[in-house]
């Protein structure tokens, strides 16, 4: 279809890089191990990759902390590297997404070096630089997501400088018309290489009140993150004009997207859609904090649907790099396996770009990450459990030491279950969550319902949540029982044409009416009229 858009009808894979694939031995993922495994990736049936920061850093925050906007970093490869895997990846229809950190570069970028220089550096205003008060307080009672006050002392020249995360992270100025001027230049950098659109990093704290005023106290007032409410540190009216000139940037390009992180309620990520002139995509993160049960996620789905502008498109998120991976927040001791295969069901035929966590085709775990071997700085800035790691260990490609990741020391150590949930195992189980994942990837691309077509909730039994969708002549039907017990969707009677049920090698039903769902199974049913 002429008319089939990669960032709306596709699917996007996150590839954590360090994580990924090791080409070089060292213990590290990198490009060239991307490379090595973009058959993997083809086979599956993904459209585009988004790639986690590869650009240097001092890996304060794995490469949220940038140095260099405009190069690869020496542990993932280098530009060379880069553009043959893009090329690979073009090559076999996949396109490939970076990820622009915006709001913060690293402390080490040339940028803050000069900056932070003297007060009269000619960068001094590309960050947010104050005065403490007097007594030396800080300026507001902002604080930083990641711990401690946003104001992060500058003795050498007496003042403080405002970062939203890290103190290695300070908060570039996008006020400043040179910063804006800047980074649309990094934008173009990759743009003209070939890139085919970004993942924004916490787009919705690019500008903040410019009075500096403080935040009112949340219902559980208290020195964290959570003792206050986020009014005058994020989301700011003016991002819209920014995200304007972005857009306006990208569309200067052929197919192009940007999707944008936006840490706030879904109502008002879909703001960030603009009138179609502003993201491309705003991640749907309601799912990170669900429950499994039925009510909750057909909830999420109708918010998330209607809340959308008519010119906008939803996505779906279950998992990425920040948070517990879906397989282990909805496991369960027997149901485990069976709610990852109904996960994957919603995730692939709801409406809306999927974006998938490299592993989750394989209902890859957490890792259990022993303390001295933690390295989420989060483990020491918040708490030992705040740390990112567990859902950051190694990719399972083989029961071959190191996982086939690497044949080195892996930079974090593998799942317990990396010999049997590997790769190498599930292709050769055609029964096995992989395959799956590439049935629902394959049906998605040859059912339009599926790709375009609008959403419409349908009633159905408690547990049971259920839904329509219909573009042109093209209708699918879609159940997950959350239940574990066999429940009966109650379809109306209609002949199934196509279709992917959970169950492992069953025969689709020929009416849809027939339909009966065992304990966590999921089917969707292409079906006539
Ligand atoms: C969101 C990213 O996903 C996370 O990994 C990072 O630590 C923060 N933004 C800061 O850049």
């Amino acid at each position: 279809m002429s008319d089939r858009l990669w960032w709306k009808h596709g699917v996007v894979y996150q590839i954590y890089p360090r994580s990924f694939m090791d080409g070089n031995g060292d213990g590290v993922g990198d490009l060239a191990g991307i490379r090595a495994r973009l058959d993997h990736l083809a086979w599956l049936g993904v459209d585009a990759i988004w790639l986690s920061p590869i650009f240097p850093s001092p890996m304060a925050d794995f490469g949220y902390d940038v140095s260099d906007y405009c190069d690869v970093d020496p542990v993932f490869g280098d530009l060379t590297e880069f553009d043959a895997l893009l090329a690979d990846a073009h090559a076999r229809g996949i396109r490939v997404m970076l990820d622009w950190v915006p709001n913060h570069t690293s402390d080490q970028h040339p940028w803050f070096r000069e900056s932070r220089a003297s007060r009269t550096n000619p960068r001094r205003d590309w960050y947010v630089w104050r005065d403490p008060n007097p007594g030396g307080a800080p300026p507001n009672n902002w604080v930083a997501m990641f711990g401690g006050p946003a104001w992060q002392p500058d003795p050498a020249t007496g003042q403080l400088y405002l970062r939203s995360f890290l103190k290695e992270q300070p908060d570039l100025n996008w006020r400043n018309p040179e910063v804006e001027r800047a980074m649309h230049g990094v934008l173009r950098f990759w743009l003209e290489r070939g890139v085919d659109g970004f993942r924004i990093d916490v787009i919705h704290r690019i500008a903040k009140d410019p009075a500096m005023r403080d935040n009112p106290p949340s219902e559980r007032p208290g020195p964290g993150w959570g003792g206050q409410l986020h009014v005058h540190d994020e989301n700011h009216a003016d991002i819209h004009g920014f995200l304007r000139r972005i857009r306006a940037l990208l569309d200067g390009y052929d197919e192009r997207a940007a999707v944008g992180e936006i840490g706030l309620a879904p109502e008002q990520v879909a703001t960030y859609l603009g009138r179609g002139d502003e993201l491309h995509l705003a991640f749907n993160f309601a799912f990170l904090r669900q429950r499994w049960d039925a009510e909750a996620f057909g909830r999420e789905l109708a918010l998330f649907d209607a809340a959308v502008p008519a010119e906008g498109w939803p996505d779906l998120v279950f998992s990425n790099h920040d948070i517990p991976r879906h397989a282990t927040r909805w496991d369960h001791p027997q149901l485990g396996e069976a709610r990852a295969r109904a996960a994957a069901v919603v995730l692939l035929a709801a409406r809306g770009t999927p974006f998938l966590y490299f592993g989750e085709e394989l209902g890859m775990r957490n890792g259990e990450v022993p303390p001295e071997r933690r390295r989420d700085p989060l483990a020491w800035t918040l708490h030992p459990n705040a740390s990112r790691d567990g859902e950051r260990t190694p990719m399972h490609w083989s029961a071959a030491p190191g996982a086939g990741f690497t044949t080195g020391e892996p930079w974090l150590p593998l799942a317990a279950d990396w010999r049997t949930r590997n790769v190498e195992a599930q292709r050769a189980d055609r029964g096995s969550l992989l395959w799956l994942y590439r049935d629902l990837l394959a049906l998605r691309r040859r059912t339009p319902a599926l790709e375009r077509g609008v959403f419409r909730p349908l009633p159905a039994p408690a547990g049971v949540l259920a839904w329509e969708r219909r573009h042109g002549g093209s209708r699918a039907l879609v159940a997950v029982n959350f239940a574990d017990d066999e429940r009966k969707p109650g379809f109306a009677a209609a002949a199934v044409r196509d279709g992917v049920w959970t169950r492992a090698g069953a025969s689709l039903p020929g009416d849809a009416g027939q339909l009966a769902l065992g304990p966590c199974e999921a089917a969707v049913l292409a079906v006539d009229g």
